[in-house]
């Protein structure tokens, strides 16, 4: 996710370009590819902008800093556009009177890109921001406030947004929807930011603007209005975390913070593939024919850790659905076992961090053998990402915790997306089910959240096995591949010994290992294996180990079987993996809270792999 502040001062000696600098030093932790900031120097806009570190734009502006008061700034995060100077924030309209500065997305930028260059504007970007100023321009009609409005009656999508124009010095404007923005609370100054520690040096008084609210904010008054115009009377949020604690939000780790981010990031994973009328997928990167998929008679998923596991559940979706042949591999093997890959192939790369040696290695081979490759990463412009034919993004903003939470479920649904984009093609479900399929998956975000609710049973686990050494996983079909992800988040956080096994399996050695008091995590949401899920459950339940079963909230039958219950909301059983690994994730992580490790950064561990 990128970063705002904005400042907005009447102290000569107090520049904004020094404030936002330093607001956006206070973001860099998250991650960014690119670093900008506008500046109202002498009644004109002065925007200086750098691809790289923040450290390259206080280079590029070290001799001739800007002087004004009042300014915006910007840490990007690509999502449209490969990180550039040119497409780094802020960007202004054709006049460069108005200048925005943009966290979210912007899902109809197309269509109005393409109406504004027919009215005459040139773009000089490919992001979906530029829109923005530009259509600010061709709606201003004197009144700054009433055509900010106008622009977000217009643009749909989710943003966090700060304008300024040298028409109305003295005055920011910014507005939310589905972003974070706060509005610090100064004497005789006022700031704006995406999050708290862009501006905790300055003040902890701030306005936490909610959705559809707009802020006009002067040196000495903050004026929030609803949608409908009408005065909102805010509470001042008085934050008591210190710097350290704000980065994470509040959260005592990242990876909490992160698991919780989970239904904002899926969110913008769906947004601008699901088409209008809701009935279909879109994938506009792609715009593959059904004689170019055709022409593809077998495909490969590689991948390392969690994205391993989520191409485990993509081979599963594209079979089903689309009745393509498809083999998951770990990478550091498909690398050296000589795999069978020719023109016929698609490779499918499966990386949140885009830069995974393994996997970057084995997608070189394969392109080398003739195959046409398909990148679905996190990280725009990535070694990955470059190296491939085509590129799927999840938008599931920067990660930062060691173990990977929000991309595995970006994962699983961009490959949902896929397969059903690929069945389409195809000709392999009915239009009423595909159509059935996208109104489930639009739920889905909602249904984490509800997921996310209650922790509170999920803690108590933790605590009351936390101090167990070894915890088993089972499951079959799609279960199986969530508990496989589940095994792997316990081992990683909480340095439990876990191991996942296909139900089915057990009697072919693990069960050997399964004795009283053992704790036992049973996926049993597939409704076509279950009775045979049931079955494993009562052979671990003879052993007398501790069964806690995870189930579909209409499941009135497990909770007979086992001692405990986790429940999910009810959904096509197909998308149950993006909810049921959540109380998994969770479960890792009250586990290592409970055992005092270091969650973010495990032993031993780093996020991104770049070595054999
Ligand atoms: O960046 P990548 O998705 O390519 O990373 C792959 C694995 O290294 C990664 O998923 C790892 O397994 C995580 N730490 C698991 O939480």
């Amino acid at each position: 996710m990128c970063g705002i502040v904005g400042y907005i001062g009447k102290q000569k000696s107090k520049r904004a370009s020094e404030v936002l600098l330093e607001g956006l030093s206070k973001l860099e932790y998250r991650g960014y590819d690119s670093a900008g900031i506008a500046v109202l120097e002498n009644d004109k806009i002065r925007v200086e902008k750098s691809v790289g570190r923040l450290a390259a734009l206080r280079e590029k502006i070290e001799e001739n800093e800007p002087v004004g008061t009042q300014g915006i700034g910007h840490t990007r995060w690509a999502t449209h556009g490969r990180p550039s100077d040119r497409n780094s924030h802020p960007h202004t309209d054709c006049s460069g009177d108005f200048v925005v500065v943009h966290n979210g997305i912007i899902e109809n930028y197309l269509t109005l890109k393409e109406e504004l260059i027919e009215q005459g504007h040139e773009f000089k970007s490919e992001t979906d921001t530029e829109v923005v100023a530009h259509l600010l321009e061709e709606v201003y009609n004197g009144d700054f406030t009433a055509s900010v409005r106008e622009v977000l009656r217009r643009i749909e999508g989710s943003y966090a947004l700060v304008f300024m124009s040298s028409k109305h010095p003295g005055m920011l404007i910014c507005a939310k929807q589905d972003n974070p923005l706060i509005i610090g609370l100064g004497e005789g100054e006022n700031f704006i930011a995406s999050d708290i520690p862009a501006i905790i040096a300055h003040t902890r008084r701030n306005y936490i603007l909610g959705d559809g609210e707009l802020a006009v904010v002067t040196a000495d008054s903050v004026a929030i209005t609803n949608r409908a115009g009408e005065p909102v009377q805010k509470k001042v949020f008085e934050v008591s975390w210190n710097a350290e604690a704000a980065e994470k939000g509040g959260y005592e780790h990242f990876m909490l913070k992160e698991i919780h981010e989970q239904p904002k990031a899926v969110r913008d994973t769906l947004s601008q593939r699901i088409a209008k009328d809701g009935t279909c997928i879109r994938m506009e990167e792609l715009k593959w024919s059904r004689e170019y998929l055709e022409q593809f008679t077998k495909i490969y998923i590689v991948a390392c850790g969690t994205a391993y596991h989520a191409g485990l559940v993509g081979k599963y979706y594209i079979e089903k659905l689309a009745r393509v042949n498809v083999e998951v591999d770990v990478a550091s093997e498909f690398r050296y076992r000589d795999p069978i890959v020719d023109k016929h192939t698609l490779f499918i790369a499966v990386s949140q961090s885009g830069e995974t040696s393994d996997t970057l290695a084995a997608m070189k081979e394969s392109k080398r053998l003739g195959a046409t490759t398909l990148a679905l990463t996190n990280v725009v412009a990535s070694s990955i990402a470059r190296e491939a034919d085509n590129v799927l993004y999840t938008w599931a903003g920067p990660e930062i915790a060691v173990a990977s939470t929000k991309a595995y479920t970006t994962q699983i649904v961009l490959f949902f997306m896929l397969a059903l984009y690929m069945a389409e093609l195809k000709g392999t479900l009915p239009s009423e089910r595909v159509a059935e399929l996208v109104r489930e998956l639009k739920n889905v975000p909602a249904q984490i959240s509800e997921t996310l609710s209650d922790v509170e049973p999920i803690k108590t686990f933790a605590k009351q096995y936390g101090f167990n050494e070894d915890v088993f996983y089972i499951g079959r079909g799609l279960d199986y591949s969530v508990s496989l992800e589940g095994a792997l988040k316990l081992k990683e956080v909480s340095y439990i010994h876990a191991e996942a096994y296909a139900a089915g399996e057990l009697k072919h050695g693990t069960l050997a290992l399964i004795t009283e008091g053992i704790p036992v995590i049973a996926l049993a949401t597939q409704k076509t294996v279950y009775e045979k899920t049931l079955s494993n459950i009562k052979e671990v339940k003879a052993r007398d180990a501790v069964v806690i079963g995870i189930a579909s909230a209409d499941d009135e039958e497990l909770e007979k079987y086992v001692d405990h219950v986790m429940k999910v909301p009810e959904t096509d059983e197909l998308l149950l993996p993006i909810l049921t690994v959540v109380p998994l994730q969770l479960l890792a992580y009250y586990a290592a809270i409970t055992r005092g490790t270091d969650v973010d950064k495990p032993r031993n561990l780093a996020k991104s792999v770049t070595v054999e």
